[in-house]
């Protein structure tokens, strides 16, 4: 019998997983070009300038045509998206109950309150019916999240919107280029948020993002908002015309970006291909997600399923186990639940006086708590895998024997 590593056994990973590579010297040249730039010129390296400019037009012409402004960050986009649809202040706005705090906490900054949607069964993301219930008079916005590159139930919770006339921001933070009948996600919405910091499958160095939007009112309002509210689009004349932050992205940033795009579509085609290959060679208590029809996973992660038939163990002992054996997984994904953290349970958003739930000029309940049953069972039994475009096929058959011989190990 085999000793488990957990049990003080030999790790079944023997060789480090293949790393990224995902830069290679066209970035650094791209920023050492504007460090050139700026040496022989005597002037600093800025922001709002030509490579922003460029990395916007390229990334908005591979969504398919429209408007893209860079900003500072996920989080950033998110708030700007929702800035831009400027909604009143305690307004409620829907928004599904897995996501990176970075995806709700931009609500609370509009000093709106957030309305928990619960997943659909078996997955990570809001469920469109789940949504629908929610939907009150005071709902401003839903903000769906594409979790693990899996595309949401889009369509339908797009039909949902239109029906109510609700504005939908897609939050694209993990998902880029995923796709529903071809079209990427980003483009169902009034919106598109993307995080483009450094782990996401393209990056702009360190911190970054990008609004994406098909109207050119809403882009003009979404880079005012992320440039204190500067009157851009407006006639000459205008002033500053909201009160907002600064989230601009700088050059570097961008420049870093611009090459970055060029192979955002062969990251996630290469990630894919990593899912075929270890399809074949998973042991049954490791299943593949279940798409949305016409879905393709961008595969920022990839989202496994414990089917504990036969076997004697929980989710979470089967996956501590294949990460003690050296397989790079998260073994629970419950720090993607934000309305379970103490700012949300507690309403300790700003101060201790539970603004602005507790706030009068807010209409609906403020003790009102978010049953998400599907969300609370799906972190019972989902697990997430950190493949990536680079894995080799012996990188992948590393990781299927790590999965096997766990499994044989638990298998009554
Ligand atoms: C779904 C989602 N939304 C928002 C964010 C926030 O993005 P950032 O970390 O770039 O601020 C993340 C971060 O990973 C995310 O996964």
């Amino acid at each position: 019998m085999e000793i488990l590593a957990i049990n003080g056994g030999e790790k079944a990973v023997k060789k480090p997983f293949t790393n990224r590579f995902a830069m290679d010297g066209k970035e650094k040249n791209a920023v050492m070009k504007l460090f050139d730039d700026a040496l022989a010129t005597g002037s600093n390296i800025g922001y709002n300038g030509p490579e922003e400019e460029a990395l916007c037009k390229e990334f908005a012409e591979k969504m398919g045509g429209g408007y893209a402004d860079g900003v500072n960050g996920g989080t950033n986009a998110v708030y700007v998206a929702l800035r831009a649809i400027n909604p009143e202040p305690f307004s409620e706005i829907i928004v599904g109950a897995v996501t990176d705090p970075g995806g709700m906490m931009p609500i609370l900054m509009c000093n709106c309150i957030p309305v928990v949607a619960d997943v659909t069964p078996g997955t990570y993301n809001a469920s469109p019916e789940e949504i629908e219930s929610l939907i009150t008079p005071l709902t401003a916005a839903i903000i769906v999240a594409h979790i693990a590159g899996e595309p949401a139930d889009i369509k339908k919770i797009m039909a949902i919107a239109d029906k109510h006339n609700i504005p939908v921001i897609e939050d694209c933070a993990q998902s880029h280029f995923a796709t529903v009948d071809e079209q990427p996600v980003g483009t169902f919405g009034r919106f598109g948020a993307f995080s483009t910091m450094f782990g996401k499958h393209f990056n702009t160095g360190g911190q970054g993002g990008i609004v994406f939007t098909k109207s050119e009112e809403d882009y003009y309002k979404v880079r005012g908002v992320a440039d204190r509210g500067k009157p851009f689009g407006l006639p000459a004349g205008s002033t500053n015309w909201i009160a907002s932050i600064n989230s601009n992205l700088n050059e570097i940033g961008a420049a870093i970006g611009r090459e970055q795009l060029k192979k955002v579509e062969s990251f996630g085609a290469s990630r894919r291909a990593v899912v075929e290959k270890l399809r074949k060679l998973l042991p049954p208590s490791v299943e593949l997600p279940k798409l949305v029809e016409g879905a393709e996973s961008a595969v920022w992660f990839l989202r496994l399923t414990f089917n504990g038939k036969g076997m004697s163990c929980t989710k979470d002992e089967f996956a501590n186990t294949c990460a003690a054996e050296g397989l790079p997984i998260n073994p629970s994904y419950r720090g993607a639940l934000p309305s379970l953290m103490t700012w949300f349970t507690e309403r300790r958003a700003f101060g201790i006086k539970g603004f602005p739930w507790t706030s009068p000029e807010y209409k609906g309940s403020n003790n009102r708590d978010f049953d998400i049953p599907n969300a609370k069972a799906v972190m019972d039994t989902c697990f997430n895998l950190h493949l990536n475009e680079s894995w080799t096929d012996e990188d992948i058959q590393q990781a299927a024997d790590a999965f096997n011989k766990v499994d044989r190990a638990y298998r009554k």
